[in-house]
């Protein structure tokens, strides 16, 4: 055989799998760390079984849905939020659908701005169930408002909410987890913890926040293999985000009824997050296109990023400011 032939077989090869990795890209849902992950590496399945999980924000969206599809494996589980009421229906929700007994779900209510609570509520979780083996930090809330017409209040709560409130619980389970000299720290970041998009300033600083935070964290963490900290950012996923999100004034949120249907499914994003957490991953983007590609963009592109970002807003906008709610999130 030629040298000749053998660089064009080489160079067909190469072609090849160039076309594979586009083909895998256009139709993935998520990062194709994650998608590999799903398909080769450790199954929640196997993984998780036996664990104790403490999910905040358990009552609705993604930390509800977290809850059903945990309660499938054989986990104890630990639900938190506000609204106790909410929480007792999803626990219900768990009993009938779910693999668990009443002894293995824990109804702790939770407020993440109530700093002091949180101590008293790890130490509760620790009595019940032992320990703490995985820690979703899942609850937060999010903004629809123009910086300028927004006031210092509503950045307040974003920070005290987002990033405190799960800093505060993270702190209290963390010593915890360096005795055992294992567990896992999850937290439901999001699209815009990495990339800007309009109406939204406290959010995103807050989540921009949480990421500094734990990726930091985690270099304090090198000396403990077997503690692991994931950050999970989704795009747009069908949940109340938005309904809940705060506007220009801390009491009043957007009250969003808009159609979600072009979202991605809460069980699809809940799905891989339990990927996530089983193959211990530090960072997952979970989003279909065009959002899957901002990610990229904004990772490998960001000039590009830029022009696309800044071309959007100004849609965004202007849709905002003619009263047509804006339900990307
Ligand atoms: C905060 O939590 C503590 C301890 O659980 C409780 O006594 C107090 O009433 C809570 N504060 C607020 C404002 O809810």
């Amino acid at each position: 055989m030629s040298w000749g032939l053998l660089l064009w077989l080489l160079a067909l090869c190469a072609l090849l799998a160039l076309a594979v990795q586009l083909l895998r890209f256009v139709r993935a849902d998520a990062d194709l760390t994650l998608l590999w992950a799903e398909w080769q590496g450790r199954r929640p399945e196997w993984e998780l079984t036996d664990m104790v999980v403490w999910v905040t924000g358990a009552s609705s969206g993604i930390g509800e849905e977290l809850a059903y599809q945990l309660s499938k494996l054989r986990v104890s589980l630990v639900l938190s939020a506000r609204r106790v009421h909410e929480l007792e229906r999803v626990k219900r929700k768990c009993l009938e659908n779910g693999n668990l007994k009443e002894k293995d779900i824990l109804i702790l209510p939770l407020d993440l701005t109530n700093r002091s609570s949180h101590e008293m509520a790890t130490k509760a979780v620790l009595q019940e169930f032992g320990r703490i083996d995985i820690l979703v930090n899942n609850g937060g809330v999010s903004q629809r408002a123009l910086c300028v017409d927004t006031s210092l209040d509503v950045f307040k709560e974003l920070i005290e909410l987002n990033y405190l409130g799960t800093v505060s619980l993270t702190k209290c389970v963390l010593p915890h987890m360096i005795e055992r000299k294992q567990g896992k720290i999850v937290t439901v970041n999001s699209i815009v913890g990495i990339i800007a998009a309009p109406l939204s300033t406290g959010y995103c600083a807050s989540k921009h926040a949480l990421r500094g935070f734990f990726n930091t964290l985690r270099t304090e963490l090198a000396t403990y293999p077997g503690i692991t900290i994931s950050n999970i950012c989704p795009g747009p996923v069908q949940s109340n985000i938005v309904k809940n999100a705060l506007t220009e004034e801390v009491t009043k949120t957007t009250g969003s009824t808009a159609d979600e249907s072009y979202k991605m499914a809460t069980s699809r994003c809940v799905r891989l997050m339990l990927v996530t957490m089983a193959n211990d991953l530090k960072e997952v983007w979970i989003a279909d296109h065009p959002f899957l590609l901002m990610f990229y963009l904004w990772q490998y592109m960001p000039t590009l990023a830029w022009w696309l970002t800044n071309k959007a807003a100004k849609r965004r906008i202007e849709n905002f400011k003619s009263g047509v709610l804006d339900t990307t999130e």
